[in-house]
């Protein structure tokens, strides 16, 4: 792997390797010591066009844990400000000659448009509407763990604002790839008429949900809307589509990539209820971006991942 940037972009195969990886990183993070010197004397850089609590923190994490060093870049309180371009953003920071580039913007195909500018391995934390694959990867991590390796025939449904999201298209690939059944569920406002030729099953009605092992929430994302209209009200979304008790069977997972507006897509006690594996999500982020930044700059000469990896660095 050479850059991290869409799902589209993976074979099975690199998606199992950064998996069984993140997996041989899990006993980091319980230990005291939560280091491995894997990535001394990397340099990793966070460059982030929107705001972002869980995909920054966790990259931020893991390059640490892996003993890199981390310059961060928000273009809140930066020369973005005073009109400098992304190009010359990414110039000026490409001098410092960073190892990867972790970048999220408002703008379909930045992190493509980067590696013109750079020689870093760029990976791509969100990128308008169009792809996060990172978030793909966790969630398929997650989901391993709740359900066991082999997902082959289970059903996920992927419920709310598919329009606006670029966790659906990454996941909807990732997940697709790797034989389980995607059915997307929304208003039709808010569900892409072509997104079924990602390989998922549409529909606009919930009465279908007691079939999916995972239910998995999307938030409304009401900062990538430009045409008005799409809701008649949040009251009557959360009537149609709110994942809440009365919808759910107990023994159903139910994700969500957060930020939650609990109320609206998603019930304040089904965000409460150990059935929904939130922070789990977020727990499994680190060990698999310390997984993706691994296999862009050690990969290669890393070997498999059960070679332990104080050896390998
Ligand atoms: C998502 C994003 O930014 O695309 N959040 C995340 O990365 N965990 C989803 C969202 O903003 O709703």
């Amino acid at each position: 792997m050479k850059h991290c940037i869409s799902i589209a972009d993976m074979t099975r195969d690199e998606v199992e390797l950064v998996l069984e990886r993140a997996a041989s990183f899990q006993g980091i993070s319980d230990r005291e010591i939560k280091k491995v010197p894997a990535l001394r004397g990397r340099t990793i850089l966070t460059l982030f066009y929107e705001a972002s609590t869980r995909t920054r923190s966790s990259f931020e994490l893991a390059a640490t844990r892996l003993s890199a060093d981390t310059v961060s870049f928000a273009a809140s309180g930066s020369s973005v400000e005073k009109g400098e371009s992304l190009k010359d953003t990414v110039l000026t920071l490409a001098a410092h000659s960073p190892d990867a580039i972790v970048v999220r913007a408002p703008w379909a195909g930045t992190p493509d448009l980067i590696t013109q500018w750079t020689d870093a391995a760029i990976v791509n934390a969100g990128d308008g509407k169009r792809e996060h694959p990172t978030q793909a990867l966790l969630d398929l991590f997650t989901m391993r763990q709740q359900l066991g390796a082999d997902l082959e025939g289970r059903s996920v449904w992927i419920v709310g604002d598919v329009a606006h999201s670029r966790v659906a298209r990454s996941l909807i690939r990732i997940l697709v790839l790797t034989g389980v059944h995607v059915t997307v569920c929304g208003p039709p406002t808010l569900i892409p008429h072509d997104i079924g030729a990602l390989g998922c099953d549409v529909t606009f009605d919930m009465s279908g949900i007691a079939d999916a092992d995972v239910v998995y929430t999307l938030r409304l994302q009401h900062e990538r809307m430009t045409a008005a209209g799409l809701l008649p009200s949040l009251g009557e979304y959360a009537a149609r589509y709110q994942i809440n008790h009365a919808r759910l069977s107990p023994n159903q997972v139910v994700m969500h990539p957060g930020p939650v507006n609990r109320g609206v897509e998603m019930s304040g006690e089904v965000v409460d209820d150990p059935q929904a594996v939130i922070t789990m999500q977020v727990k499994a982020g680190v060990v698999v971006r310390m997984a993706v930044l691994y296999e862009l700059l050690a990969g290669a000469r890393a070997g498999s991942p059960s070679t332990p990896i104080e050896m390998a660095a």
